[in-house]
């Protein structure tokens, strides 16, 4: 029997990885919040326990709240990912962990390989690096899956907040100086799978094929859907927020290529079967 262990299984990411797993046949059980604390060294040996595998979706996600609140997001995303390391090598187990493009800070305008040289700008971006540190000192096998620009049915995302917005505005600025490619946590949860079949080691980048704006995305969103709305680009500066966010989230994926049973989807593909599903439940 396979059984999978999924911290943060709750979340958008875990939600999606519970479905995919269980569909191929990993028996799993969720960690989260409020019944289980990452933090708690005493509830991620128990977690552990019950499990071959172990991926950790559980992190602190409020980038913006981050910058206010350094200590805990510190002691989710990096220390207790270090603590998980220690455990995951005493049982002899296989950790997949869930990292992120906000380790990366624009040193450069090309697309972002696992050997670029990490420059996080905000604290979020900052505990994440040290968690990816951590997790690596404690000698555990492990891999490391970045991800960028995710979105799910099982949580608020750009794509969330875009139609929203479009649905209640008549018009919209949408930042066009920060670039990546939205990735569905379904494609996300697809290739985590693919890594608990063969079990890699190292660092690796997933998203979507293809890169754009967020200004570009907006208006793919709004045309899809078919609203009304109207849409302008604008720069970063227009709309300050307390954590400053990378302009360069464009990931080279050459090295997950390597690892994946599926071509990655390009990121119009995917966006278009999510906004047609959204449509589809809203008729409901
Ligand atoms: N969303 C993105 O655009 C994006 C991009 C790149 C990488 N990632 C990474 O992808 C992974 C999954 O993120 P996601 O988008 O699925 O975020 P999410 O929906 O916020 O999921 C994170 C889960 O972790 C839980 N959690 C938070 N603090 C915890 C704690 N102390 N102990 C146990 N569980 C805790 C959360 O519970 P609550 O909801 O109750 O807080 C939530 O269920 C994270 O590592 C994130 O850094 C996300």
């Amino acid at each position: 029997m396979k059984r999978l262990a999924i911290l943060g299984g709750n979340g958008m990411l875990g939600s999606d990885l519970r479905i995919a797993a269980t569909a191929s046949g990993w028996t799993v059980n969720i960690y989260d919040l409020p019944d289980f604390q990452i933090t708690s060294s005493l509830q991620l040996e128990k977690a552990l326990d019950s499990c071959d595998c172990v991926v950790n979706c559980a992190a602190y996600t409020a980038v913006d709240k981050a910058e206010t609140e350094p200590e805990l997001c510190e002691a989710v995303n990096a220390l207790a990912v270090g603590e998980l390391g220690r455990i995951v090598a005493a049982a002899g187990k296989y950790v997949i962990h869930i990292s992120t493009d906000f380790v990366f800070g624009d040193l450069t305008d090309s697309p972002q390989c696992e050997t670029d040289q990490p420059n996080p700008l905000n604290v979020y971006g900052r505990s994440k690096l040290h968690g990816e540190q951590l997790l690596a000192a404690s000698g555990c096998r492990h891999a490391v899956i970045r991800g960028e620009w995710t979105y799910g049915l099982h949580g608020n995302n750009f794509i969330s907040k875009i139609l929203t917005l479009a649905t209640e505005r008549k018009s919209l600025q949408v930042i066009s100086d920060q670039t990546g490619a939205p990735t569905a946590t379904a494609d996300f949860a697809s290739a985590i799978l693919c890594f608990l079949d063969s079990k890699p080691e190292g660092l690796y980048h997933f998203a979507a094929d293809g890169f754009a704006s967020r200004y570009e995305v907006a208006e793919f969103i709004i045309r899809r859907a078919q609203l009304e709305t109207s849409v302008s680009p604008c720069l970063s500066n227009a709309f300050p927020t307390p954590a400053v966010r990378p302009k360069n989230s464009n990931f080279d994926c050459s090295k997950i290529d390597q690892i994946l049973n599926f071509k990655r989807p390009l990121w119009q593909d995917t966006l278009t079967d999510f906004i047609d599903t959204l449509k589809l439940q809203a008729k409901k």
